[in-house]
């Protein structure tokens, strides 16, 4: 007990310091490191070992310093009146992000959900941060479409539960949707986990700008924070991620049977559906092009045919964008017994 005490007295100090920087502070980056390492962080081993600057304490933030230092300050400057945090457990990182929304706009209210109430002293905190708002228990599913300024998911890591958050609030965000730990390969089990997640709503987004704060790509936590822009009123269109399920269906059932399947062209997003079609177990796959301008990059690593000497009978998948569709149909036309497959080029990020 006295221990949680020392730690909440320093954490108040903390963000009344917060509260009261100058912008030149917040955008410092030694002052934000410094007061996120006083603040303290949950221990965490490979973390411990590489930094022993730290205050490490079980009532830290389970975060990774120099990542969270440039997370915060990238919402310096942005204006938010409602924010959500889907699982805050004891509520420290919370605080800390709230605190700094809140030192720039007065009118914020931060609502904090979980499935179990682990928060400790949320009292103590709320005196100087009275737009907390404990929405505990509770979960996304009790607010679908509720439209949030911020949205923050750290919550359900597996796969499922991460999707259902963004398609429950994050979709709806109206200035920004971050996802805590999209490098957290320790739930790929979990369906492709928090990582599946990410890639897939970078997918769905790929209209709108993306910003990752990473000390560790591809190993530890990360924090990934898509953008709007001001030509959209949320961050997602309503049924975008159903739209591409209803379509990845409709391709599986397209392709059902074959062993045999060429994609045409090479550029990138021929090669994706290349690299799907190998992840869901079909045997015989080439790219295929009509002359070398369908091969720009002059990629060698794919086995690449002629369409001039493909069966006659062939299934060619085109997974080109719906601009470049007609253009690529135009060769494949002269081959009427060919099988084609039109493909929207996302859902080889969905099969
Ligand atoms: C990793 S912790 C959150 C850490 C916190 N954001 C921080 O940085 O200190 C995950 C939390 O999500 C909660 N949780 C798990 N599934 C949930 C769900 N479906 N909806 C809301 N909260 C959930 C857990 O109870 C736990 O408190």
């Amino acid at each position: 007990m006295a221990d949680n005490n020392t730690d909440v007295n320093r954490q108040l100090k903390v963000l009344k310091r917060i509260l009261s920087a100058t912008d030149e502070q917040m955008h410092d980056n030694a002052f934000l490191i410094e007061n996120i390492k006083e603040y303290g962080i949950t221990p965490l081993a490979w973390l411990q070992e590489l930094d022993n600057t730290t205050t490490y304490t079980e009532n830290g933030m389970i975060q990774v310093p120099g990542e969270f230092a440039q997370f915060i300050k990238c919402l310096v400057d942005i204006e938010v009146e409602s924010a959500i945090e889907v699982g805050v457990y004891r509520g420290r990182s919370s605080y800390f992000i709230c605190a700094v929304l809140y030192r720039n706009n007065p009118r914020l209210r931060y609502d904090m959900v979980d499935i179990a109430d682990s928060l400790d002293e949320y009292e103590r905190f709320r005196e100087i941060l009275p737009c907390l708002n404990k929405c505990i228990p509770n979960t996304s599913d009790d607010l679908i479409g509720k439209e949030y300024d911020f949205v923050f998911i750290d919550a359900d890591h597996g796969y499922e539960g991460a999707m259902r958050d963004y398609l429950n609030v994050g979709r709806y965000a109206k200035k920004l949707v971050c996802f805590h730990d999209i490098y957290a390969h320790e739930y790929d089990s979990c369906d492709g986990g928090i990582v599946r997640c990410w890639e897939e709503v970078c997918v769905l987004t790929e209209h709108l700008p993306k910003m990752v704060f990473s000390q560790f790509p591809d190993r530890w936590m990360g924090i990934g924070v898509v953008l709007n822009d001001d030509n959209h009123k949320a961050i997602g269109a309503d049924n975008d991620y159903e739209d591409i399920q209803d379509k990845s269906k409709q391709f599986m059932k397209d392709i059902e049977g074959l062993d045999t399947v060429y994609v045409y062209g090479a550029r990138n997003d021929s090669r994706r559906m290349y690299d799907a079609l190998e992840r869901i177990g079909i045997d015989n796959i080439s790219l295929v092009i009509n002359d070398d301008s369908e091969n720009p990059e002059n990629v060698t690593k794919y086995p690449i045919a002629k369409l001039e000497n493909i069966e006659e009978d062939a299934t060619v998948v085109v997974c080109y964008r719906d601009s470049l569709v007609e253009t690529a149909m135009i060769p494949l036309r002269q081959y009427d017994k060919i099988n084609v497959i039109i493909a929207d080029e996302k859902i080889a990020s969905f099969i």
